[in-house]
């Protein structure tokens, strides 16, 4: 299979890949003054585990008004309660969402529509990943990476957009991952029909997760003008259970790094927060950022042609205009 990047690209996204981990490691995130959350609607996706789990945490602390937006209603609940416990916070509610579901995510936001007028911050965080031989589908018959990870979000966004641009400074913050780079997203095979997938393939997230980072950036050039704006942001590879529905030699290769170098979950969800909160970033859109810095690498691959036509597919796919 072909990838998008072409072998200069891919030294260039090694390179800086390699120098924000040194950042990282020698100087720690960089430095930022907080936009104040107090009182402001934040709606997150997947908030039941993970990275959501944890920035829908900070975000009560920070005495926010959080939507934890999650598929399974169990954990969900207990989610909410320990982080009711944990921040103090009552202002904590959990709405369900199953993003895999056209009709799902339009009761969905139907409901967080009429009971909030503004929605201030958006966080695109629920993903899936599989390395699974076969395709998988969604209810309404995706490609289970890009209907859930790219599809769904971006009907959700679509949907709340309303309400988001009533926000004095709104943001959308969709969570991708450099695992974008190595991809081969093509607008008319989306579905990858006829595509022997083989074992252990993880080309339709690293797809799904190159949606996320255009539409990102599509969507920041549409809401130009507006007070909302867009981040896309990999958050690092995090001890989280993103690869428990693995094959199990998926399993064991990811184990190894997940107790050894990966980031505990405060540390990766922190890269998240800061595209959510940091006064630095309050006048930019549509980029990408790696470690609480842009990460120039991939703008590349997000050229302006791929970024509208997959925009325009989505929306004739969920069925909007
Ligand atoms: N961890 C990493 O190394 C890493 C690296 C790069 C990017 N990311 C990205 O970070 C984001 C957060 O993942 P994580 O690492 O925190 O993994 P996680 O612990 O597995 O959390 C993923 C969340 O997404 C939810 N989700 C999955 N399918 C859904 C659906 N159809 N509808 C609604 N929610 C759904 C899961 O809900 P259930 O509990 O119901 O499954 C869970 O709450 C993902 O977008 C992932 O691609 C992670
Ligand atoms: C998907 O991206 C990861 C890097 O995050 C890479 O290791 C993997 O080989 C990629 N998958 C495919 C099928 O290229
Ligand atoms: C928004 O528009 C201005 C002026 O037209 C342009 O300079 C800027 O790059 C645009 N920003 C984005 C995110 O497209």
């Amino acid at each position: 299979m072909a990838l998008h990047a072409s072998p200069f690209q891919l030294f260039y996204f090694l390179v800086e890949w390699f120098v924000l981990q040194v950042l990282r490691l020698f100087q720690g995130p960089s430095p930022r003054t907080e936009e104040s959350v107090q009182g402001k609607v934040v709606v997150i996706t997947g908030a039941n585990s993970g990275l959501g789990k944890y920035v829908a945490d900070e975000m009560a602390k920070r005495g926010a008004t959080v939507v934890m937006a999650c598929r399974n209603m169990v954990e969900g609940q207990k989610a909410l309660e320990e982080i009711k416990r944990n921040s103090g916070s009552t202002t904590v509610e959990l709405s369900e969402l199953d993003l895999s579901d056209v009709s799902s995510i339009r009761k969905c936001a139907a409901s967080l529509k009429s009971k909030y007028p503004t929605i201030d911050i958006l966080i695109n965080n629920a993903g899936i990943s599989l390395d699974c031989a076969e395709r998988r589908f969604t209810k309404d018959g995706f490609e289970l990476h890009l209907g859930t990870n790219h599809l769904g979000h971006f009907l959700l966004t679509n949907l709340l957009l309303d309400n988001i641009k009533k926000a004095s400074s709104g943001r959308i913050i969709t969570v991708s991952s450099t695992a974008a780079v190595m991809s081969n997203l093509n607008i008319d095979n989306l579905m990858l029909e006829n595509s022997g997938l083989g074992l252990g393939n993880t080309m339709p997230y690293n797809n799904s997760k190159l949606a996320n980072a255009l539409f990102s950036k599509e969507l920041g050039k549409r809401l130009n003008g507006t007070r909302v704006k867009t981040y896309s942001v990999c958050p690092g590879l995090a001890r989280s259970n993103i690869f428990q529905h693995y094959s199990t030699t998926g399993k064991i290769s990811m184990g190894l790094g997940k107790y050894t170098f990966f980031l505990p979950v405060n540390k990766a969800g922190d890269i998240i927060l800061f595209c959510a909160l940091a006064k630095e970033l309050s006048i930019s859109s549509g980029k990408m950022y790696r470690f609480g810095r842009q990460f120039s690498s991939i703008e590349p691959l997000l050229t302006d042609h791929l970024a509208t036509a997959l925009w325009e597919k989505s929306e004739q796919l969920v069925g909007i205009q």
